[in-house]
């Protein structure tokens, strides 16, 4: 049988412990990506060139290549070079730098869809530009970047797959090692699962949002 229900109920806790695993990275990551991603989106958006051409750098980079190869680059390349390191550590880091950029162009496009008389108004009434930034601007981003800040969340928690490859003991690395003992594909399916549960919810919740917001109280 290559569809085994009875295997369904075997491979849970193995797997279970592997979607902690999996949820656990995520968890840790996403919001240490938040802070350095609004770095590199004001970098990006400086005023002045050089800081401007290093957020560019980075983030053309790391969205230009794919995160697989980064994954290696790390794992089996830094090592080579002497650097070892925890293999959730290294995950999470090469989770966190490569959501950062993603993040980076997300808080960009947020900013910057915040209509200019807005800024305009805020700077005569006698507000700085920081206080522009941070009282104004910023405040009525958050909204509007929620829904795509989600969507990203969801992909990094769907790209911890990707660290089966390296050898983190995450939700697939246990349907993997699952299913070339038994020679079924049912943990790949039961795996599935694990990923729709956290996925649905989180989708429903974007789809719901966006409603509300294109009933738009606020624009
Ligand atoms: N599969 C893509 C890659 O290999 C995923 C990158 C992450 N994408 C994202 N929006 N966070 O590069």
């Amino acid at each position: 049988l290559f569809f085994d229900p009875t295997l369904i109920v075997t491979s849970v806790p193995a797997l279970f412990s592997g979607w902690l695993m999996s949820l656990g990275l995520v968890i840790i990551s996403f919001p240490l990506a938040i802070p350095l991603g609004l770095i590199w989106s004001f970098l990006r958006m400086a005023k002045h060139r050089l800081p401007r051409a290093l957020g560019a750098t980075y983030i053309n980079i790391v969205r230009g290549t794919p995160l697989f190869l980064q994954l290696y680059i790390a794992f089996f390349g830094l090592p080579l070079m002497g650097v070892q390191m925890d293999p959730f550590m290294m995950g999470a880091i090469v989770l966190i730098m490569n959501s950062s950029a993603y993040l980076a162009e997300i808080f960009r496009a947020g900013i910057q869809s915040i209509n200019k008389g807005q800024s305009e108004a805020a700077r005569s009434l006698g507000m700085s530009g920081m206080q522009t930034m941070f009282f104004v601007i910023i405040p009525q981003t958050v909204r509007r970047v929620i829904p795509t800040m989600t969507s990203e969340f969801i992909l990094m928690y769907k790209d911890t797959s990707l660290l089966a490859a390296v050898g983190v003991m995450e939700l697939m690395m246990y349907a993997k090692t699952i299913t070339a003992a038994t020679g079924n594909v049912t943990p790949y399916i039961v795996a599935a699962g694990f990923y729709l549960i956290v996925t649905i919810p989180m989708t429903k919740f974007i789809n719901s949002m966006e409603a509300r917001m294109a009933h738009g109280h606020r624009k």
